[in-house]
C-alpha cells in the first residue's frame, strides 16, 4: 500500500461515526465545463454525480463558454435526478440546496445557478450561493474529517494557484498568496498544447513527467529568489516558466529537431511543484500550521503530491491531499461547503443573489447583506 493510500485508509476510518441525524445537503456544480450534483450528509458522501462536456471542447484546444452553457442546460436535469436516486432520496428528504456561485465563467454559472434556485423555490429548500474554490477545500473533510483552525490551504486549478489560511471553513477564510500572473494549470495546459497534446493538457504532462529527466532543461523558478522572492514569500508566478518553456521547445521546432517530449514534461513539472510544496511548506513554518490541505483540479499531478508528502513529512505538517475524483471539478465539493454553513448556523443566500465569475477567495458565499461584513 502506498504512502498516499495508508494516510487515506487511516484518516477515513475516523469518519465512521454515525452522520445520521446531520442535515442532507443537495450541492450542484457547474462553473465551467463539469455539470454535477453531490449529496452530504454530514462528513457522509451519500452521492457525487459528474457530467463533462470536455470532449466537446478538444478541438478547440480550451473551454468555449456558449457550448459549456448549451451542455450544463441539457445535463443538469438529469445529473440532479441520477444523483437523488443514487442517494435513494427525493427532493423533499433533501435540507438545503447548495450551488456555486463562482468564480467561474458567468454563462455557466448562470445556468447552474438558476436550476438550483428553481429547484429550491418549488421544493421550499435554503438555497446557498458558495465559492467553488472554498468548496476544493471543504470537500477534503469528506475523507480527513473536520478542519483544525490552524489549516493552510494550497489551491491550485486551472485558474488559481493561492495560498489561504483557514480559521473557520464557514465564515473566515484568508488569502496569504497568490499566483500574480498564471495560474499552474493554465501553464501545464498551454506548454500541453504546444507538445500537440489534447486539453486539458495536465494529465499528459504528468504522465510524460513520470518517464523523462526533470535536469534536461533549467526551468526559472518565478518569486523564488532574491528580491522577488523577499517581497512575494508567498505568491506564485508561472507566466516565465511558460515563456522559458514554450521558447525552448520553439525553437527546436523551427529547427526541425526532435522535442525530448519526456524530459520537457518532467523538467517543467518538478520546478512547478518544487516551487509550490516549497512556498507551502514555508507558509506553514511560518504560521505554526500543522495541516496543509491541497485542492483544485491540479492537485491529482503526481510530482505535486509526491513533493508535497515528502516535504509535509519531513517538516511535520499533515498533508491532505483529495482522492483524484475529489480532485476535479464535483458537486460533494459544493455540498460540503454547503453542509459546513447549515451546521454552523449561517443564514441561507437571498433568492435574489447573483452568480460572481470573479468572486474573491475571501468570500465563502453569498450572504445576505446584513451578514456581509466578515
Ligand atoms: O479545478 P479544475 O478541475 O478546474 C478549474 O476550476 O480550473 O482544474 C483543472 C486543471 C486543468 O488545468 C488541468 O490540466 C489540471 O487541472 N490537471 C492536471 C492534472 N489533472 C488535472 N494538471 C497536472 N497534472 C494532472 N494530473
Ligand atoms: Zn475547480
Amino acid at each position: 500500500m502506498s504512502q498516499e493510500e495508508n494516510a487515506s485508509q487511516s484518516q477515513s476510518q475516523r469518519l465512521d461515526q454515525d452522520q445520521s441525524g446531520k442535515p442532507i445537503v443537495l450541492g450542484i456544480e457547474s462553473t465551467c465545463d463539469e455539470t454535477a450534483a453531490g449529496i452530504v450528509q454530514g462528513g457522509k458522501l451519500l452521492a457525487n454525480v459528474v457530467a463533462s462536456s470536455m470532449d466537446l471542447h478538444a478541438r478547440f484546444g480550451g473551454v468555449i463558454p456558449e457550448i459549456a452553457s448549451r451542455a450544463h442546460a441539457e445535463a443538469f436535469i438529469p445529473v440532479v435526478r441520477r444523483a437523488l436516486a443514487n442517494a435513494n432520496l427525493d427532493l423533499s428528504q433533501i435540507d438545503a440546496i447548495a450551488v456555486s456561485a463562482g468564480p467561474g465563467l458567468a454563462g455557466c454559472l448562470a445556468v447552474g445557478v438558476s436550476g438550483a434556485k428553481s429547484l429550491a423555490l418549488a421544493a421550499h429548500k435554503p438555497i446557498y450561493g458558495i465559492n467553488h474554490v472554498i468548496g476544493h477545500i471543504s470537500v477534503t473533510q469528506l475523507q480527513f474529517g473536520t478542519i483544525p483552525p490552524d489549516t493552510l490551504a494550497l489551491i491550485v486549478s486551472g485558474g488559481h494557484t493561492s495560498l489561504l489560511r483557514v480559521h473557520d471553513i464557514a465564515q473566515d477564510v484568508r488569502v496569504v498568496g497568490t499566483t500574480l500572473d498564471d495560474a499552474a494549470g493554465e501553464c501545464f495546459d498551454k506548454i500541453a498544447r504546444l507538445l500537440g497534446f489534447p486539453y486539458p493538457g495536465g494529465p499528459y504532462i504528468d504522465r510524460h513527467a513520470r518517464v523523462g529527466n526533470p535536469n534536461a532543461l533549467k526551468v526559472p523558478e518565478g518569486l523564488t529568489k532574491g528580491n522577488a522572492g523577499k517581497k512575494h514569500p508567498y505568491d506564485f508566478s508561472f507566466s516565465g516558466v511558460k515563456t522559458a518553456v514554450a521558447r525552448w521547445v520553439e525553437e527546436r521546432q523551427q529547427d526541425g529537431q526532435q522535442v525530448p517530449v519526456d524530459d520537457v514534461c518532467a523538467s517543467l513539472a518538478h520546478s512547478v511543484a518544487d516551487v509550490l510544496s516549497g512556498k507551502a511548506m514555508r507558509a506553514c513554518a511560518a504560521d505554526h500550521s500543522s495541516v496543509l490541505i491541497v485542492g483544485g483540479g491540479f492537485s491529482a499531478n503526481s510530482q505535486l503530491r509526491r513533493a508535497l508528502l515528502e516535504k509535509g513529512k519531513a517538516a511535520g505538517v499533515e498533508v491532505r491531499l483529495p482522492r483524484r475524483e475529489l480532485c476535479t471539478d464535483n458537486g460533494a465539493m459544493v455540498a460540503m461547503l454547503g453542509s459546513n454553513l447549515v451546521e454552523e448556523g449561517m443564514p441561507s443566500s437571498p433568492l435574489d443573489f447573483s452568480i460572481d465569475s470573479a468572486m474573491a477567495l475571501n468570500k465563502i458565499y453569498m450572504a445576505p447583506k446584513a451578514h456581509v461584513a466578515q
